[in-house]
């Protein structure tokens, strides 16, 4: 790992036993995150963004689980922690958005006590916890930062919301809460999966406008999940396409706004819609995502691909090294390099 890194991903694979088969929803995955990097994990519903997200995290549900790869988190590989190391680890250090903010929000708590959770399991508010009254001195400082963070979050008279129940809240102040939730324990890594997805345009750019203070302010990194590939191009430095649980194309926002070098990227940015050019008609994919239990050979795209060849249905094809950090899976790319360290194995030869 080089010594900037904040978390390097290789070869991560996610599997689920389905009745269709084995549903390999990450396979193969490599990721590098500095601090303070926002990176974007974008592609279509079913490519396995979140599965990427709960794997880091070690919440895969048996009997699905990770079967290979490493996490490499500050160089300790997440994936040999015990359970109590990733409970450390979780919330404290990497914390996540959840994709949908009202199944994490519990509607029995009221929302102070909620956020002020975090900060009780990770003890981080010093005192003495036990026994009663001598825990009122704790329990005080942790209301104090909550409202702090309820404060900075953009939640109007904390003072107020902190006694109120999460259906008290509407959408967005419920995903503001769900951010400070997230926050509450500094975290070096936030993962935010769809933060925005359910909200309303406006209140979507507050909230990524609020992430974007955050990041800034305390160098939080940020891997934001969104099927919205303008959405990622605003808000992020680095964009990681996803198709059919494989990472497709990596690059700089601008490398792969301008010059996509994948035909799948290609088709997200013809797909999407630009008030300025009225007459330019939005151009769908055609065809719809594969099933991953039944992966093709080749490449996963190239059933709905306009360059693709016969060989590309044929052979596994490898991560081509485009660029300096930039990467795409595809086999336009004739003068080709592999990347030795990312450790493919497949090598093609044209
Ligand atoms: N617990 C599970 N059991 C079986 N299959 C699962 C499970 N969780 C996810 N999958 C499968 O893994 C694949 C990836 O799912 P995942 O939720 O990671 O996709 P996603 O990219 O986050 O999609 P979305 O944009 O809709 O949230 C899908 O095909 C899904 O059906
Ligand atoms: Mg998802």
């Amino acid at each position: 790992m080089s010594g900037t890194e904040l978390l390097e991903i290789r070869q991560l694979t996610t599997v689920f036993p389905t009745r269709r088969g084995e549903v390999r929803a990450v396979d193969g995955v490599n990721l590098r995150l500095k601090p303070g990097q926002l990176l974007g994990l974008v592609g279509e519903s079913g490519c396995g963004k979140s599965t990427v997200l709960l794997s880091i995290l070690r919440l895969i549900r048996q009997p699905g689980q990770i079967v290979q790869g490493e996490i490499l988190f500050r160089g300790r590989d997440l994936r040999k922690q015990s359970g109590k190391a990733m409970r450390a680890i979780r919330g404290k250090d990497i914390a996540m958005i959840f994709q949908d903010p009202l199944s994490t929000l519990n509607p029995v708590f009221v929302v102070g006590e909620q956020i002020r959770e975090a900060l009780r399991i990770h003890h981080i508010v010093s005192g003495p916890r036990w026994p009663w009254p001598l825990d009122i001195a704790v329990r005080q400082n942790e209301k104090k930062r909550v409202l702090k963070i309820m404060e900075d979050v953009g939640i109007p008279s904390p003072m107020d919301r902190y006694a109120a129940y999460p259906h008290q809240f509407s959408g967005g102040m419920q995903q503001r809460a769900l951010i400070a939730m997230a926050l509450i324990c500094g975290p070096s890594i936030l993962l935010a999966d769809e933060p925005t997805t359910a909200l309303d345009v406006t209140i979507q750019a507050q909230i990524m406008d609020l992430m974007r203070q955050i990041n800034q302010s305390h160098g939080t990194a940020i891997i934001l999940v969104t099927h919205d590939l303008g959405l990622a191009a605003e808000f992020c430095d680095t964009i990681a396409v996803m198709y059919a649980g494989r990472i497709v194309e990596q690059g700089s926002v601008d490398q792969i706004v301008t010059d996509p070098q994948h035909p799948y990227t290609e088709g997200l940015l013809a797909c999407r819609p630009r008030i300025q050019q009225r007459e330019q008609r939005v151009q769908p994919i055609p065809g719809n995502v594969p099933d991953l239990a039944a992966l093709p050979v080749g490449c996963a795209f190239a059933p709905r691909c306009k360059y693709a060849r016969e060989l590309c249905a044929q052979v596994s094809i490898p991560m081509f090294s485009v660029e300096d950090g930039r990467f795409s899976r595809c086999l336009r790319h004739t003068d080709f390099r592999i990347e030795p360290h990312l450790g493919w194995d497949e090598i093609v030869r044209l």
